[in-house]
């Protein structure tokens, strides 16, 4: 079982590379199920619409998460109703509109869990991610309701996430880091069977800061002649892992990066 899980999407230029090349990429890489966070999948950056929710779904993604940024876009609180395959950070305040987690069906049959949460360490306001993890390994089991478990652990410092990896560590496939759009190098399989990565990075161009234009971006750090963030517009790459999982216990077997396009290349 081949799971892609892709980091944030950047403005036009990630959904572009997405729209564009994850077809042919699900093939070769015979992936079975792909989930991509898409908090930034909007054109200016910041969240993300109906339209772009429905493109990056008919371009073969089965599951959006997101983070921070997810009700940047007003038309989020009404989709996120309706539209299951989108989810927002499980320890966001009660009464959030959407889900945390759900489990989805795989082409091959097999149920996908998919759990979504946000880091409190600068991050914005959020329930405790420690608790809510906590609270969800005890009513949830892998092999219970769902065959695979992905996480995507939206945060800023290195430390929470990795520690909420060994939280999961042999009760999920995947926990995987997203938010800084930065790819790190750290992927591996625990010692109880799940794979962990800090950071997915971006899809998106990479000759920026962070996916938004650079100029701006510096012109912003120097306090001087700055206008809204925006997103650059060259090639993105397309970045996150890939992680195969064991159809017997729902484990981790292999984890490997994947890197695709523009700027960034994968280092054998
Ligand atoms: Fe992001
Ligand atoms: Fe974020």
């Amino acid at each position: 079982m081949k799971i892609l899980f892709l980091g944030d999407i950047v403005g036009n230029s990630g959904c572009k590379a997405i729209k564009e090349n994850l077809p042919n990429i699900i093939k070769k890489k015979k992936i079975d199920f792909v989930i991509v966070n898409g908090e930034n999948a909007a054109q200016d950056g910041m969240g993300i619409t109906e339209n772009n929710t429905n493109e990056l779904l008919n371009s073969g993604i089965d599951v959006i998460t997101t983070g921070n940024h997810v009700w940047d876009q007003k038309e989020t609180y009404e989709l996120i109703s309706r539209q299951k395959r989108l989810l927002r950070p499980l320890n966001l305040p009660n009464n959030t509109p959407g889900k945390g987690f759900e489990i989805y069906n795989s082409q091959k049959g097999f149920k996908i869990g998919v759990l979504n949460l946000m880091g409190n360490i600068f991050m914005k306001k959020c329930d405790d991610v420690f608790k809510i993890t906590n609270q969800f390994l005890e009513k949830n089991r892998l092999g219970d309701k769902y065959d695979f478990l992905i996480v995507d652990f939206h945060g800023e410092i290195t430390s929470e996430k990795m520690a909420v990896g060994h939280i999961f560590n042999g009760r999920a496939t995947l926990v995987v880091g997203t938010h800084t759009h930065v790819p790190t190098n750290d992927g591996r399989i625990l010692n109880k069977g799940t794979a962990y990565l800090t950071d997915a990075g971006m899809c998106g161009d990479y000759n920026s800061v962070i996916g938004m234009n650079t100029e701006n971006s510096i012109n912003k750090f120097n306090k001087k002649n700055s206008v809204k963030h925006f997103p650059s517009e060259g090639e993105a790459s397309i970045c996150g892992v890939i992680v195969e999982g064991n159809t017997e216990n729902g484990l981790a077997i292999n984890l490997s990066s994947f890197i695709f396009g523009g700027d960034l290349k994968n280092i054998e």
